[in-house]
């Protein structure tokens, strides 16, 4: 890949700060962009290619002042990776106990800053003619959870996730169709279960539904960004990729 600039939105949780690290190996510049910005030393090592702005997404004139000032500061950016996960403190509470208030602040914070994120970015991607838009839905956006997976354990797969995650595949298709013919590449992955000190029974009953890994590491799901970020996804335009170990067949 040639050297690019590249923003990444939560680039200090676990699929953004992989990712991070891996583009700044590969030697591009990196714009990570968080709420917190606490591992920053650490992915700054012997790196001049890091900038990092701390910056909530949930605010639009949080959005715009990012946009402004990486395009003041770079010139161009060739890319955002909107890995920002914003939640409220009760996320993944059962359905019987969902709250129309937290219900509304997640499908808020993590549909509608989809949107409003994603119209600005375009914004200045159609002033320089060129860029490259990678969403982040999820697997559940694709299927339903296997409900059996989560028995024995107090974990749950929220609804409001499942109507955000194929939110995400919707409106990555409207944009990529809406800016048609205007050199932007925009597409979605859909990654499966990330292991992150998961409870071990539910690991197993997850591992069950799928070909061998199970769980994925985040270099897996960083891999098929790599691609989408390279010239070779340069005719894939408006896709979702499922990056899942077969758990979703
Ligand atoms: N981890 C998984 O198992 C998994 C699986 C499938 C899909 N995904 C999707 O991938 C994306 C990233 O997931 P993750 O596991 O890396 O999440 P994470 O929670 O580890 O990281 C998210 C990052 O976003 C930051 N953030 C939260 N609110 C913000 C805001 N308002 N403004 C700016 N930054 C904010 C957090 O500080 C955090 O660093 C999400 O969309 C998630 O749904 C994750």
């Amino acid at each position: 890949m040639n050297k690019k600039t590249i923003i990444i939105t939560g680039g200090f949780g676990t699929i953004g700060f992989a990712l991070s690290t891996s583009l700044l190996k590969q030697g591009h510049r990196v714009i990570n962009v968080d709420t917190r910005v606490n591992k920053t030393n650490k992915l700054r090592d012997n790196n001049d290619n890091l900038f990092v702005i701390k910056a909530n997404l949930n605010k639009e004139n949080e959005i715009k002042k990012l946009i402004t000032l990486c395009e003041k500061k770079f010139k161009k950016v060739d890319a955002l990776v909107h890995c920002a996960y914003p939640k409220t403190k009760d996320w993944g509470v059962q359905l019987k106990k969902l709250k129309q208030k937290s219900l509304n602040e997640n499908l808020n914070n993590q549909l509608g800053s989809t949107i409003i994120i994603s119209k600005y970015i375009i914004n200045l991607f159609l002033k320089q003619n060129h860029g490259n838009l990678i969403l982040l839905s999820s697997i559940m956006g694709v299927n339903n959870p296997k409900f059996e997976t989560y028995k024995g354990t107090k974990m749950s797969s929220p609804i409001e996730y499942s109507a955000i995650k194929s939110g995400i595949i919707s409106i990555t298709k409207y944009l990529a169709k809406y800016h048609a013919k205007k050199n932007l590449k925009i597409n979605c992955v859909s990654p499966g279960g990330i292991e992150d000190n998961l409870p071990k029974r539910f690991v197993k009953n997850y591992k069950k539904q799928c070909n061998f890994k199970g769980l994925l590491d985040p270099k897996d799901v960083v891999d098929a960004i790599n691609f989408l970020l390279s010239e070779k996804s340069n005719f894939i335009s408006g896709q979702n990729i499922v990056i899942d170990d077969g758990y979703s067949l």
